[in-house]
This record gives structure tokens, C-alpha cells and sequence, in this order.
């Protein structure tokens, strides 16, 4: 079944994984989750992706991790929602070695967007696409012709003399209990921003919260299209490991086990 690939998902809240049919971009196992441990260094959370991993059915080849921050031939860059100590740790390597298994790594939003471009809210559009997931930070992801500019660090624009993701992450609207009248207000600033700077054709909106698109699409507005995100909160799994079905150095970068 070299078409099933397991796929693992860090995120600032939770950490996810899931076995993902490579040649369709279906899940074909339940998705798992556990809380993102506090603090998430490298040695509270490689434990949790093992466990996950554990637990689902036994799979070959590659592993795709994704993770909240700048990944650059493996190795972890920055850290807005993750312990600090991940800063310069071979984020690739650590994950190869807890797991026995190659491991393609890189960034979550990354992840999301191959996701959304090769199955989902971007399938068959030329582009520019601007891919944004809203979680607990805010990812972006950019494709033109179908191709990835990875880290792009697009939730760290200042608005408003602060990161972007902290006026319009979807944690933050929890955290300040804004309705999605005010909510959207945010968001709708943050893409006329993304808008005078990028022009794309399509966003794709991300995140667990575009589970309730329906309920908050009415208040957006931007020039180009927005979409919904097809997988929501099942994103970065399945492009996870879309991209450790790709050669090495594609997207993101593999290390092997040993
Ligand atoms: C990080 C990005 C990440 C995004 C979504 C941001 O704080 O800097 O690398 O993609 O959060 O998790």
C-alpha cells in the first residue's frame, strides 16, 4: 500500500496524525489528537507524536510532520507558538530518529496549502493563491502555477503595531470573544493588507474555525475570491504527507532514520 502515508500535524494547540491515501488525499484512518504539551520543547513533544503514531495502523515509508514555524533543510528556524528550544533543533532528524522512519518536514501552513491546491479549495486554479490557515497563530502559504513559495511568515505582517496573528488568529477571537461581526472586521483588514501587497486571484481560508464558514463568510470581503479550506482542520495532515510522497526537496526536507 505505498500510497498510504502517515501524516502528522504540530500545532500550537494540539498535534494530530492520520494515515492519508496519497493518490486521492483521503484520510483512511480515524484522525488522531492529543494536546500540544506545555512546554512544547523537543523532549515533551517527540514522546506525543510517538504515541500517536503507536496507536494507528502500522504503515510503510516516509513520514510528513508539519510544524508551526520556519523550516529550512529540516532544521526548525523560528518559534511564535512553540517552545524556544526549537530554535536551530533538526527538527527532521529528532522526528526520524523517535519515529524509525524517514521524516519529511515542514511548515504547517506549507502543509496546508499543498493540500488544498492538490485535492481541495485550490485544485485547477493557475493562481496566485494565497493560502491562510487561522489557529492559534496565522500560517500562509503562496502557489502560483500550482507551486509552492514555502515560509512565507505572512501572520507576522505588523498591523496595527502588533504581529497580524495577534489581531486576527482565530485564537484570538476565543481569547476576546469577539462575534464574527468583529472578528471579521479583523480579517477583512488583514486581506485588504495581503491584497495591496500580493494581488491574488483566491484565498483559501484555513483552520478549524472554517468549519463555521458558513456562519462568518457573509461578513468577508476582499476583491479576489475566498474560499474555504476543503480539509479545515485536516489539512496539514494530508499535506503532511503529500509531501513525503514527492522526491526530497520538493517541499520541505527528509531526513532518515538511523
Ligand atoms: C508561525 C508559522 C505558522 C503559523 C501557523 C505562526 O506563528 O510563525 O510558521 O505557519 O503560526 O501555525
Amino acid at each position: 500500500m505505498a500510497h498510504i502515508l502517515l501524516g502528522v500535524d504540530v500545532g500550537g494547540s494540539s498535534v494530530k496524525a492520520g494515515l492519508v491515501d496519497v493518490a486521492s488525499g483521503e484520510l483512511t484512518s480515524e484522525l488522531l489528537s492529543a494536546p500540544t504539551p506545555v512546554p512544547s520543547t523537543p523532549d515533551a513533544l517527540m514522546p506525543v507524536i510517538a504515541e500517536l503514531v503507536a496507536r494507528l495502523p502500522v504503515s510503510t515509508g516516509p513520514v510528513g510532520l508539519c510544524f508551526p514555524s520556519v523550516v529550512k533543510h529540516g532544521k526548525v528556524r523560528t518559534a511564535a507558538n512553540v517552545a524556544s528550544a526549537w530554535i536551530g533543533a533538526d527538527g527532521a532528524a529528532l522526528a526520524s530518529r523517535a519515529l524509525e522512519r524517514p521524516v519529511v518536514f515542514l511548515n504547517d501552513a506549507d502543509a496546508a496549502g499543498i493540500a488544498e491546491v492538490r485535492w481541495g479549495a485550490g485544485r485547477g486554479v493557475p493562481g496566485p493563491i494565497v493560502m491562510l490557515t487561522l489557529g492559534t497563530g496565522i500560517g500562509s502559504a503562496l502557489f502560483i502555477e500550482g507551486r509552492l513559495y514555502p515560509n512565507t511568515e505572512l501572520g507576522h505582517l505588523e498591523m496595527r503595531g502588533m504581529d497580524a496573528e495577534k489581531w486576527a488568529s482565530a485564537h484570538v477571537r476565543t481569547a476576546l470573544h469577539l462575534d464574527w461581526g468583529a472578528w471579521c472586521g479583523r480579517v477583512n483588514e488583514y486581506l485588504a493588507r495581503m491584497e495591496a501587497l500580493l494581488w491574488p486571484d483566491l484565498f483559501i481560508l484555513g483552520g478549524a474555525v472554517t468549519e463555521h464558514f458558513g456562519e462568518f463568510a457573509p461578513l468577508l470581503r476582499a476583491e479576489a475570491e475566498i474560499r474555504p479550506a476543503r480539509f479545515t482542520g485536516q489539512a496539514g495532515v494530508i499535506g503532511a504527507a503529500l509531501a513525503a510522497a514527492r522526491p526530497a526537496g520538493s517541499a520541505g526536507s527528509a531526513a532518515s532514520a538511523g
